[in-house]
């Protein structure tokens, strides 16, 4: 593949800083003209030194030199800069008559040479190969961050949806994820796993979905039959997502957001350390939120409810940690009820 060929790719060479070193005046001046036409920054040297210091001060993406330099040849300097940052690729020129300087140039590790007099494609097509590998690497980092955001929108969506069926708990999962990531922000938790509770309580009432509307819009207390068909939610959210390979365990969170430590929750009844640490916390986010807001089929319990409910089960239904999280969260006001 000749990195050169394309658009993007050129595009891609235009972000790179270069560090240029060659004691020829008119030499680095036709050429330093060339590259600042091609790349975001081109840094000349002179000599080794000079570009060893320049180096220093301001590591390049891309080393090019010319090796007999006054001072400091560019096979020292080369060696240098491999030194502090051995990824850096070092593109040598040199003349056909420099070959006992080859053997110098190996064992620095040099990556690619070009021919003196520099021919500027081909110089340009050795920084495209001495690049391959970062350019590869920033690709695929775009790719992911391309594939999360999509799959953070398509989470969203999701979330619109149920949202726009059941207007009582409109705005519940987005509070509860609000809620439930500063918990994890208080508890510490990467990043990674911050993102999938924000993502898990954004959608973690997607299960009522497959609730009967009435149901859930009812202005009066369900009678226990009529609440256990609400709980088929956290199963039925489970299944809507199971087969997502997301790389976060949201339908886990989804389908364990009512479990509770002592065994008493549902689904399935799970207790302490089968419990998921992301559903132990959307748990008690959940149920502050819950608590604290409007039902259809009763007034608001209020913030100071929801505290004493949380004291209560901690460490019994509720993760001892995750209710020191939450008070602790309440208290500073990152989060208001
Ligand atoms: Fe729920
Ligand atoms: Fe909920």
């Amino acid at each position: 593949m000749n990195l050169t060929s394309s658009k993007h790719d050129m595009d891609f060479l235009r972000t790179l800083t270069v560090l240029y070193a060659e004691d020829d005046e008119e030499v680095r001046e036709a050429l330093a003209h060339y590259l600042r036409r091609r790349f975001a920054k081109v840094e000349v040297a002179t000599n080794g030194r000079e570009g060893l210091a320049a180096f220093k001060a301001q590591p390049a993406d891309v080393v090019i030199t010319d090796i007999k330099m006054p001072e400091m040849d560019g096979l020292e300097m080369a060696k240098a800069i491999k030194a502090l940052a051995a990824d850096v690729p070092v593109i040598v020129i040199t003349a056909y008559n420099e070959i006992d300087y080859f053997v110098r140039a190996i064992e620095i590790g040099v990556d690619r040479y070009v021919k003196k007099p520099v021919n500027p494609e081909e110089l340009i097509d050795a920084i495209g190969k001495g690049t391959q590998t970062r350019f590869q690497e920033r690709e695929l980092e775009r790719a992911n961050r391309q594939l999360l955001e999509s799959m953070q929108h398509t989470i969203a969506a999701l979330a619109r949806a149920i949202e726009m069926r059941d207007p009582y708990t409109d705005g519940h999962q987005k509070r509860v994820s609000q809620l439930a990531v500063e918990i994890a922000k208080d508890l510490g938790l990467s990043e990674q796993q911050i993102t999938g509770i924000r993502l898990g309580g954004l959608i973690h009432d997607i299960g009522k979905i497959s609730v009967p509307l009435e149901l859930l819009t009812t202005p009066r207390k369900l009678t226990a039959t009529e609440f256990d068909l609400i709980k088929i939610h956290a199963r039925a959210g489970g299944d809507i997502l199971g087969d997502i390979q997301f790389p976060w365990p949201i339908a886990q969170m989804v389908v364990q957001h009512h479990e509770r430590l002592d065994g008493s929750g549902y689904p399935a009844g799970l207790k302490g350390e089968d419990i998921l640490p992301e559903a132990k916390i959307i748990m008690v986010a959940d149920v502050t939120e819950a608590m604290s807001a409007h039902r259809p089929y009763r007034a608001a319990l209020g913030p100071d409810k929801a505290i004493q409910e949380l004291r209560a089960g901690r460490g019994i239904m509720y993760d001892a940690d995750a209710v020191d999280a939450c008070l602790r969260v309440l208290e500073r006001g990152d989060f208001t009820l």
